[in-house]
């Protein structure tokens, strides 16, 4: 990417903003963060110290318009990559600022991208494997395009963001992609249900129990393959209104905790899992992404939890994180 590039990242503070930062500073790409309001909890878990203090923020609601748009010409972004969101309990809770954020704010996001399109060359965004409906719905592995039928409110919200990029496209030509991954572990994955595993691998670090929320079958995606994807993805923003999958490895919940307790043995017999499975599929497909990067990173599961336990273990030994506080 060339120095004239620069890429805005609204919900910027978050998990998957902090993954994406990790990333740019290392090569050098310049960005600026967008969030509400200053709030270093999640960034100064996964970055160091000297790289949180080369971070450039800006802070606005991604739903008011007026203000997004000022903020791509503050900024003199060329790339939008769009992460603001409320997750699946905040949306079932409070459905109209859910609908809010994820809806109104991705609408402020493209209509941003319309409006300054001689400089911006389209939105990256964050969507979900979440759009899809249970395993039930469908036979055989899910394809990009497949009908869905989703069974939250988070679900429907992103399905309608999906919808909204299409129609820019179509209206406007504003290219853009979005990126449906599906259950997200790694250092700073703190709210949603799909939390659960993060919260696990960081109460073994911790020699704390645990329970993670839900049981059985689903993607497992680590979150520096994701920040990847979403970057790689914004340097070939060029045409058309792309809506991929990116399904993680699949594997159940208790898996997921007979590899934690591999790689943590104090923790056997602390961690549980209970409750029912996440009402999303996880047989997606994944060549729509392949045939646009090349291949798609997949961090197996066991080196996935190390690294992430590696991470916690410095956090814990530099009192970042601590028994008891989460
Ligand atoms: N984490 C996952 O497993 C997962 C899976 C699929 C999709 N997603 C989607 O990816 C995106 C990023 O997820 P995350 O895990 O980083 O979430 P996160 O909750 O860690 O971060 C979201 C950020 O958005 C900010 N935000 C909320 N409302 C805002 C507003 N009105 N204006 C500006 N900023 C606002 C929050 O302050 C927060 O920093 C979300 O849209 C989420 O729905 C996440």
């Amino acid at each position: 990417m060339s120095a004239a590039e620069t890429m805005l990242i609204t919900g910027g503070q978050g998990f998957f903003g902090a993954w994406i930062a990790r990333r740019l500073l290392r090569d050098g790409t310049r960005f600026v963060l967008l969030d509400l309001e200053p709030d270093d909890r999640i960034l100064s878990q996964v970055l160091d110290p000297p790289q949180l203090e080369r971070i450039q923020r800006l802070f606005a609601d991604v739903a008011d318009a007026d203000r997004v748009v000022r903020a791509v010409e503050e900024t003199g972004a060329t790339h939008l990559i769009h992460l603001a969101g409320l997750q699946v309990p905040a949306c079932r809770e409070r459905p109209a600022a859910g609908a809010r954020v994820n809806v109104i704010g991705a609408l402020s996001v493209f209509d941003a991208a319309r409006i300054l399109r001689d400089r911006v060359r389209g939105v990256v965004y964050a969507s979900s494997a979440a759009v899809a409906g249970p395993a039930g719905d469908y036979s055989g592995p899910i394809a990009d395009d497949a009908v869905h039928r989703p069974r939250t409110l988070y679900g429907v919200f992103k399905q309608a963001a999906e919808g909204c990029a299409r129609i820019y496209w179509q209206d406007h030509g504003v290219p853009s992609i979005g990126l449906r991954p599906l259950s997200v572990y790694g250092v700073g994955r703190e709210i949603g249900i799909t939390s659960g595993p993060t919260k696990a691998i960081r109460a073994a670090v911790l020699d704390e129990e645990y329970t993670i929320p839900f049981t059985g079958r689903t993607g497992f995606n680590f979150v520096d393959d994701v920040a990847g994807a979403f970057v790689e993805c914004a340097r070939r923003l060029e045409k058309g209104a792309l809506a991929l999958n990116l399904p993680g490895e699949k594997e159940t919940v208790e898996e997921f905790i007979r590899a934690i307790e591999d790689e943590i043995p104090s923790s056997r017999g602390r961690l549980r899992c209970e409750g029912a499975a996440i009402p999303v599929a996880f047989d997606f497909r994944e060549d729509g992404l392949a045939g646009l990067l090349g291949a798609v990173r997949h961090t197996p599961i066991r080196e996935g939890i190390r690294r992430t336990a590696e991470r916690f273990r410095e956090l814990r030994g530099r009192g970042i994180i601590r028994r008891g506080a989460s």
